[in-house]
């Protein structure tokens, strides 16, 4: 166990709640204690909703106090952001470039919350039209929701957690976050720097502990009005039938797919970028390059470049500047990886580039010879592994790339604007990414994906949306 000083309370209305046990949160590189959170549950998650029910009953500010108090909160992250980086960094195990980057992020999506806070309205509804209501005037606006229970993974502890809250707090609600329980530090820093910006107690509480205990209790709190989730798909699907008829955000996994075709100019562009955005976050995240689908007059050509650029991609220290892949979140993880890799090849698969473990990293690999089948290409790795399968013709590989129980995003290479454009209709994702990776994402932009990828949307303005109650008003005048 750790100091008492490095340790975490709960962050319950003004008190700073501590239990008997608490959970370390290690160095992923070298298991170095770190700090950790105490271990809540029932109790604590009873108190925190009740902390966040009355903050919302009492809750006085205006949308334009609120935007003030998400730029003073961006403002402290900005002058916190080394510190931050470096703490995600060694929480997650995420290389220092791509956790400043994180920060970087997180810093925007509390900007763009600012910005969407003054905005957020309702529209006319001209039922005017109707025989019989001419006299009627209808539109609507749109409410908080009121309290929101938020539950944050591992992989982006900073900014999908920026993700839940400035968008909830932008709308005027309050907030019981669980984060993580493997990296609730950055998260901590960054509710501590909240409520330093201003937010009164009560508006955001944080209940730490492991998601059979307070995740659990959380989800099943009868005074939860919604809920917003990004993890795995089996967590999602517990959630949707635990929560009821409460509205849900659910932003889950995918294996997603990359198209290249054969007209791209500059193959080894393309093939650098799919495997640098591979192995990025060390693979863990959920729009991270897994299946890239090249036609067949250029795969070998490509299979070259993604060799280079595996093999050119420094693994180890995260938080040395050059390093460029580091530890996954864990050994286990690493074991599981290696396990589906192990079995792929045992089926046919070839290694072009990595295929091995030490202790919790996983070199950056790239296969091929894959079959539809194998975990590597049917079930979400998280790890940096890519998989090249050759393609004749497109229809086939959107076929091959919508053969998923994923949605989330893919990315499409042609110098072809119909193909391009067709190719975007029949993907059944909820992002295309036109001559980028399926990687790619705009804070700004909607965010969410269909089939087990989840429900709703993520991204300020539309998280918003799923974050407020929209009402009809109708005057009757007579
Ligand atoms: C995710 O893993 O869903 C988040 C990816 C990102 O925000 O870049």
């Amino acid at each position: 166990m750790t100091t008492e000083t490095m340790s975490y309370p709960h962050v319950i209305g003004e008190d700073r709640t501590k239990n008997q046990e608490t959970i370390d949160v290690e160095n992923k590189y070298d298991q170095r204690v770190l700090g950790s959170v105490f271990r809540g549950g029932k109790e604590e998650v009873d108190r925190a909703v009740a902390a966040a029910r009355q903050a919302f009953e009492q809750s006085q500010l205006t949308p334009s106090e609120r935007g003030e108090l998400l730029r003073k909160a961006a403002e402290l992250f900005s002058e916190k952001k080394e510190e931050l980086a470096q703490t995600i960094t060694a929480e997650v195990g995420k290389v220092i470039r791509d956790a400043r980057m994180e920060v970087d992020r997180g810093i925007q999506t509390f900007l763009a919350a600012a910005e969407e806070a003054g905005r957020i309205t309702g529209h006319t509804v001209p039922i005017e039209n109707q025989k019989g209501n001419e006299n009627r005037l209808a539109f609507t606006i749109r409410q908080p929701v009121g309290v929101i229970g938020a539950i944050t993974p591992f992989n982006f502890p900073f900014n999908l957690t920026a993700h839940k809250l400035a968008p909830a707090l932008a709308a005027g609600n309050t907030v019981v976050l669980k984060p993580a329980e493997k990296t609730p530090l950055s998260a901590m820093m960054m509710v501590d720097l909240l409520l330093e910006a201003g937010f009164r107690p009560g508006t955001i509480n944080v209940v730490n502990g492991y998601g059979h205990e307070a995740g659990d209790a959380l989800l099943r709190h009868p005074d939860v009005d919604m809920y917003t989730f990004t993890g795995s798909p089996d967590v999602g699907k517990i959630i949707k039938s635990t929560t009821g008829i409460r509205k849900v955000t659910l932003e889950l996994g995918s294996n997603a797919p990359n198209i290249v075709h054969s007209d791209v100019d500059d193959l080894y562009e393309v093939a650098k970028s799919c495997v640098e955005k591979g192995m990025m976050h060390n693979g863990q995240a959920c729009i991270s390059v897994q299946r890239i689908y090249v036609h067949e007059d250029r795969a070998d050509e490509f299979l070259r470049y993604a060799k280079e650029a595996a093999e050119a991609l420094e693994v180890g220290n995260p938080q040395d500047d050059d390093t460029r892949v580091g530890p996954l979140i864990d050994v286990k993880s690493a074991e599981r990886i290696e396990a589906w890799v192990n079995e792929a090849v045992s089926g046919g698969a070839r290694i072009i580039s990595g295929g091995r473990r030490e202790g919790a990293i996983y070199y950056p690999t790239v296969l091929t010879d894959v079959q539809p089948d194998m975990r590597v290409v049917c079930e979400e790795v998280f790890a940096p592994v890519v998989v090249v399968v050759p393609y004749s013709d497109i229809q086939e590989a959107i076929r091959q790339a919508n053969d998923s129980r994923f949605g989330l995003q893919v990315g499409v290479f042609t110098k072809d604007i119909d193909l391009a454009i067709h190719a975007a209709k029949k993907l059944r994702y909820g992002g295309i990414i036109l001559n980028d990776v399926s990687t790619f994402r705009a804070d700004t932009m909607p965010y969410g994906g269909i089939k087990d990828s989840g429900v709703g949307k993520e991204g300020p303005k539309y998280a918003i949306e799923e974050m407020t109650d929209e009402k009809i008003i109708v005057i009757n005048a007579k």
